[in-house]
């Protein structure tokens, strides 16, 4: 009998480095296009984050991937400095910033458990979608506490996972075979998980010559669209393969991040939420019309953001102190 294949675990920031430079990770000027749900949402995002530190001095945003939103906001702040793990996202960040020509932003590498900065350096900080990407939460969460100046500013974005648990995702697996660019067959199995909130994600090869990979191999559906969706679980496809690689993230949903932050010592903390404007005009058939406007609304939309329930909104906006 095959013994069990090892499950090796990787980091959220080692798959972010993977995906650095491609989709929107790659290095271009993003350009919103108003048919994009997403660009709303982003361009909201900026307006928000721009609100919360305007006027401040000193602004460090953790986990800034290539640089959004610290090069949209950099105009409104004394200087900004963006730091991400991952040495591809820094690369393509510090590209961006060339091409842009801010003299205010520095992009550099670091881990937002163990900040290099020293007490009290920055009167704001912002996490733009990298706070559940953070394996140790409570241990970069005191180091922001610490590099924070007395009344510091913290300005949080996370995707709401009550809000998809509701609206949007299939709560159980999803499983989808593949080819990998060497012809190999490559197996992903997407977890989603209620209690603990947390997403797990496995990817693996399939064995060619186990009695699944010669199935696969003769299946002439699968052959030539070269991906099949199927039921089979993890733990079904585990015996015809080696070595299972995952990574796994825990969700965020209103309560967890109140509770996160003031857990550790933040106040004032408030939670609010936003990505509806698209919807809202898209159900009143005004996505084309408002295009123009795009700009403006998502302004209008980050000034109402406190009015909106988190619980309602697919995203979430935390702001508080030390
Ligand atoms: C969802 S991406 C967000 C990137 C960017 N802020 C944006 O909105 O496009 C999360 C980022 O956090 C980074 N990250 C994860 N863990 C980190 C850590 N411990 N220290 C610094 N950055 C980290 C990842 O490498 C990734 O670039």
């Amino acid at each position: 009998m095959k013994d069990r294949p090892i499950y090796r675990k990787v980091e959220q920031w080692e798959i972010y480095d993977r995906m650095a430079g491609s989709s929107i990770y790659a290095d271009t000027d993003k350009k919103f296009l108003p048919s994009e749900r997403y660009d709303w949402t982003l361009l909201t995002e900026i307006e928000l984050f721009r609100n919360a530190v305007k006027g401040c001095e000193k602004v460090l945003d953790i986990g800034c991937g290539t640089g959004h939103p610290s090069l949209y906001i950099a105009e409104d702040v004394g200087s900004i400095i963006g730091i991400d793990k991952s040495e591809r996202m820094i690369e393509i960040a510090k590209n961006r910033l060339r091409k842009s020509g801010g003299n205010n932003v520095v992009f550099e590498v670091g881990d937002a458990a163990s900040l290099k900065f020293s007490d009290k350096s920055f009167d704001a900080i912002i996490l733009c979608g990298s706070l559940a990407t953070f394996s140790d939460k409570t241990k970069s969460l005191q180091e922001i506490k610490r590099v924070l100046e007395d009344n510091g500013k913290v300005a949080c974005i996370e995707a709401n996972w009550q809000y998809q648990l509701t609206h949007e995702r299939r709560f159980h697996g999803e499983g989808n075979f593949g080819f990998t660019e060497k012809g190999l067959i490559r197996y992903r199995y997407v977890r989603r998980l209620v209690h603990p909130h947390k997403e797990i994600d496995y990817r693996c090869i399939i064995d060619q010559n186990s009695v699944l990979g010669k199935k696969l191999l003769s299946d002439q559906h699968f052959l030539k669209r070269k991906t099949l969706k199927t039921e089979m679980s993890i733990e079904e496809v585990e015996p015809y393969c080696n070595d299972i690689e995952y990574d796994e993230q825990e969700k965020i949903d209103p309560e967890t991040i109140a509770r996160l932050f003031a857990e550790n010592g933040f106040k004032d903390v408030v939670v609010s939420g936003y990505g509806v404007m698209y919807d809202l005009l898209n159900s009143a058939g005004l996505v084309n019309k408002m295009a123009p406007y795009m700009k403006e609304l998502s302004k209008a939309e980050a000034a109402i953001s406190r009015f909106l329930h988190p619980l309602k909104t697919e995203m979430l906006f935390l702001t508080c102190k030390v």
